[in-house]
């Protein structure tokens, strides 16, 4: 692999039967979350040689297409697995963009450290993501609120079952046009609480982006869905109920005097790219933002008092939607008929503004694409 003024240099491999211009748009004109995949995919193996020296290599863009693993490939046992999410945004002039993609290949790495992962070097990540939007670029929708979702994974693909790092591994970048991750208009979600399962413990992987996070909270999030509600909140209940995450997004609450306050990140939180920006794009409103420890007593008193006057939910693929309800069989905090919050929508619009080029980037957050 040689080293371009971009990076890491691609091998390009065409489809062969890519979408036509209808079928691509007729699925841009209603992509839902994560129903379709663009024409291509980014591919980078690694693997440890004989002297044990590890490196990256077979950097290239390909058909999108199923993967073939061994079925001992570590991933399918030991779940050695972890994953990004971050969108490319079409501006007004038809160029692409995307959004602190820094942030998100550290986390990778973090993640990868965290999973017994090797770590990629950013210009890799970078290149990847360069190369695939090239050859999807017609993907990228332009409607409000939409984006080309990139989810970028690592996966342990050595055939091994002995229960050790994996010394083969890929990662690859697949792409999928995206509109309201909750589906339809925005609006207010109600959000279920999770007493009988935590997303992640002390010393766990809570902080880091894998497989696992997610699959342990399936089973919460059906009990969400069996009750009418979109997410699941995870509390800390060996520390006086504090609010985590939900299964996917992390948490904010807008207080009556106009301040921010999100739970402090405690190594069971994962540190959203969207919170970060969230937090500085309320500090640029003037606001002020506290990390710190909430508690459901605090979410409940806050909101019967009005001393809590709006509770957003933010993430990637979840941007900023507002909380309406917050419940299970013995708490209702919140109201059906909540409307979107002033605050909410307010930071939503700047934060959305910046992506997508309507609002100036002041913090050099944007990195064009194509
Ligand atoms: C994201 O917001 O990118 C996420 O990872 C949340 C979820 C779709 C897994």
């Amino acid at each position: 692999m040689t080293q371009t003024a971009h990076g890491v240099e691609f091998t390009r491999q065409p489809s062969e039967n890519p979408k036509s211009a209808e079928e691509r748009a007729a699925i841009l004109a209603n992509p839902g979350f994560g129903n379709y995949f663009t024409d291509h995919t980014a591919v980078v193996d690694y693997s440890v040689d004989a002297d044990g020296n590890g490196g990256w290599h077979d950097a290239r863009i390909e058909p999108y297409g199923p993967i073939v693993l061994d079925p001992s490939a570590a991933v399918f046992h030991y779940g050695q697995e972890i994953f990004e999410g971050l969108k490319a945004y079409r501006h007004a002039d038809g160029s692409v963009w995307t959004f602190r993609p820094e942030a998100n290949a550290a986390r990778l790495n973090k993640s990868a450290r965290r999973l017994a992962l090797p770590e990629l070097p950013a210009e890799y990540f970078l290149a990847a993501i360069r190369e695939l939007v090239a050859a999807d670029k017609d993907w990228v929708p332009s409607g409000d609120g939409e984006a080309l979702y990139l989810r970028p994974f690592m996966i342990a693909t050595e055939a091994f079952l002995g229960v050790r790092a994996a010394r083969e591994v890929s990662f690859r970048v697949i792409a999928s046009p995206a509109g309201n991750y909750f589906g339809g208009e925005l609006k207010p979600v109600s959000i279920w609480i999770s007493r009988h399962y935590a997303r992640a413990g002390r010393g766990g992987t809570g902080d880091a982006k894998c497989g696992g996070n997610y699959a342990a909270s399936l089973i919460a999030q059906q009990e969400a869905e069996a009750n009418g509600c979109k997410q699941v909140l995870f509390l800390d209940q060996a520390n006086d109920n504090a609010v985590e995450e939900l299964g996917g997004m992390n948490v904010f609450f807008v207080m009556k005097d106009g301040s921010l306050a999100t739970p402090a990140l405690t190594g069971t939180i994962l540190e959203g790219v969207t919170r970060m920006s969230v937090i500085q794009v309320a500090k640029d409103m003037g606001r002020e933002v506290a990390e710190r420890k909430i508690t459901l007593d605090e979410w409940r008193d806050g909101v019967a008092s009005g001393e809590i006057t709006e509770v957003f939910a933010c993430g990637t693929a979840a941007v900023i939607t507002p909380i309406g309800v917050l419940k299970d069989d013995t708490e209702f905090i919140g109201s059906e008929d909540a409307k979107a919050g002033e605050v909410t929508m307010a930071i939503r619009e700047r934060l959305l503004g910046i992506q997508t080029g309507a609002e100036p980037d002041t913090h050099g957050w944007l990195t064009r694409l194509a």
